[in-house]
């Protein structure tokens, strides 16, 4: 089995796709609050940008990272048709990073769990920090019932991993899911994904 996804395949195959749920609830969320904030997210592991570009059209200002330069270019070309001025890119590995801007919203849709769990740990302390009081983090993780546990190098979490990680935080959705589905190289594979929205409630 490859220990590095294609990356290429994934944005082939997702390149029209619509923002992750995840994103549209956490967002929906923060406009029932009604709140006057300054609208600063990021996205971590951006890809093409379909959680990028949803959020600049919808005024949000947005650090897009990723270490993919396919993922970088793709988003540099779609920079004109929103406003250029709204996004940020940055092309790097989440492991060369060792501090992010102050931001209301850390969005990570299915792109921490592809770093090793040593790295994970020592990441996510910095995305705790970012986050501004009141601001959420929405994105996914991988269980360790999913089918790359063990085969990969990468972090797979338990709930009571999660339920730690957020342990400053008010969890407001905490989804699990498990389905069969083909992965980015056309190989089936079960998925154990947990899908999570929350709250910074403490500095
Ligand atoms: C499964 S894709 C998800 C892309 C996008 N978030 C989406 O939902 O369409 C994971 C993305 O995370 C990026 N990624 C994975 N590991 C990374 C790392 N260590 N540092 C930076 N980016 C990473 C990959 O390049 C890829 O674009």
């Amino acid at each position: 089995m490859k220990a590095i996804p294609e990356w290429s395949n994934y944005y082939n195959r997702w390149k029209n796709a619509s923002p992750s749920p995840i994103l549209l609830n956490a967002l929906d969320r923060f406009s029932q609050e009604n709140l006057c904030f300054n609208k600063h997210a990021i996205d971590l592991g951006c890809g093409i940008g379909k959680d990028t570009f949803y959020l600049a059209r919808n005024r949000w200002r947005v650090l897009a990272i990723d270490k993919e330069p396919e993922a970088i270019t793709a988003i540099q070309s779609g920079m004109q048709e929103v406003c250029d001025k709204l996004i940020e890119i940055r092309q790097t590995s989440f492991e060369l990073i060792n501090e992010l801007p102050k931001s209301y919203l850390i969005n990570a849709s299915l792109s921490l769990p592809f770093m090793n769990t040593w790295n994970f740990y020592q990441f996510w302390p910095i995305i705790v920090d970012s986050l501004e009081q009141n601001g959420r983090f929405s994105g996914s993780f991988l269980g360790k019932k999913d089918s790359w546990f063990k085969a990969r190098p990468m972090t797979f979490l338990s709930r009571k991993n999660i339920e730690l990680l957020f342990r400053h935080f008010d969890i407001e959705l905490f989804k699990e899911i498990e389905f069969g589905q083909a992965t980015m190289l056309g190989n089936m594979k079960h998925w154990h994904i947990f899908s999570i929205i929350a709250k910074k409630i403490m500095q």
